[in-house]
């Protein structure tokens, strides 16, 4: 497996430890096995784990809300040991899309043959690199329709992108996505890249072969220029953190390092602007 999927396991760690309170945000069975599998060297740190478990839950609220919203073509990008094909209540029709490297993909099917669990939606994956040219063939040779809506995730991948891979990647999902079509993502803000401590950590990371490359200081803006509009939160807002407490480190006088949770949506028709997932009522 590519080092820098090994990545995929420290979040799947972080939501089988959630998985096992009482008080869980989400069950992961996926991520109990492989947490059985490959055991952490030691538990992932707090900060992390609130961070991952947030994240999870939220993006968890944006899928379900487009699903009932009626978009049934699922793209999970750079999905890593993501189990929402298996664990959310898709409705009949739904067809989820995983794109990551092919190493994951090894990794991952076997741990979802051994835990036994079944896709709860029509499954497919496409073993492909997100920043390379060929992927957008490689996802519609798989049967993905440009033709229809489409829910879009990209959880814990911009931040590994350099900004021209991002930026290519967002136009590709322009020309990918009908009408209406919804977009999650997580990013960074550029003090991550200054702040002591984070620098020290990314000093880590880059060594390890999983640096950062990018950041954003004005996601809603950024987004904008490729079409979207996007809603912007952050994992301590109080409608988002469900209770549990994420707190950023920085030093006296340095800026706030910002996690950004975002979902967007395109327009329907030009003038016309769907309800951003938040906004959507309620079944
Ligand atoms: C931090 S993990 C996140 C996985 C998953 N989205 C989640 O939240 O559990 C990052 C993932 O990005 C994938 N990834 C990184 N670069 C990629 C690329 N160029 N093409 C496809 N996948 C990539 C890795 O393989 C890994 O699974």
């Amino acid at each position: 497996m590519e080092r820098i999927s090994e990545t995929a396991r420290w979040v799947a760690w972080a939501r089988a430890e959630e998985s096992l309170r009482p008080d869980a945000l989400f069950v992961d069975e996926l991520a109990v096995e492989v947490r059985r599998r490959y055991p952490a060297d030691r538990p992932v740190p707090g900060r992390a784990r609130a961070l991952f478990v947030i994240r999870t839950r939220f993006f968890d609220d944006y899928l379900t809300a487009m699903a009932e919203a009626g978009l049934a073509q699922i793209v999970l990008l750079a999905a890593g040991l993501d189990a929402r094909a298996f664990r959310l209540a898709w409705p009949d029709g739904t067809r989820l899309f995983e794109v990551d490297l092919p190493g994951l993909f090894e990794e991952k099917e076997e741990v979802v043959r051994v835990a036994g669990i079944r896709p709860r939606c029509s499954r497919v994956i496409v073993p492909a690199d997100l920043t390379g040219a060929s992927w957008t063939r490689e996802l519609a040779a798989a049967g993905f329709d440009c033709g229809v809506p489409t829910a879009w995730l990209a959880e814990g991948l911009l931040f590994y992108l350099a900004e021209r891979q991002s930026g290519r990647l967002l136009s590709a999902l322009g020309r990918l996505s009908a009408p209406g079509s919804a977009l999650g993502l997580d990013h960074v803000n550029t003090a991550v890249f200054v702040n002591a401590r984070s620098r020290q950590w990314l000093a880590t990371m880059e060594r390890s072969g999983r640096g950062w490359r990018s950041a954003t200081d004005e996601p809603q803006r950024w987004l904008a220029r490729h079409g979207w509009r996007a809603d912007v939160r952050e994992p301590a807002d109080a409608d988002v953190c469900h209770g549990r407490e994420f707190a950023p480190a920085f030093l006296p006088g340095e800026s706030r390092p910002r996690r950004w949770l975002i979902t967007a949506r395109l327009p329907d028709a030009p003038g016309e602007q769907p309800p951003l997932p938040h906004e959507v009522p309620k079944a």
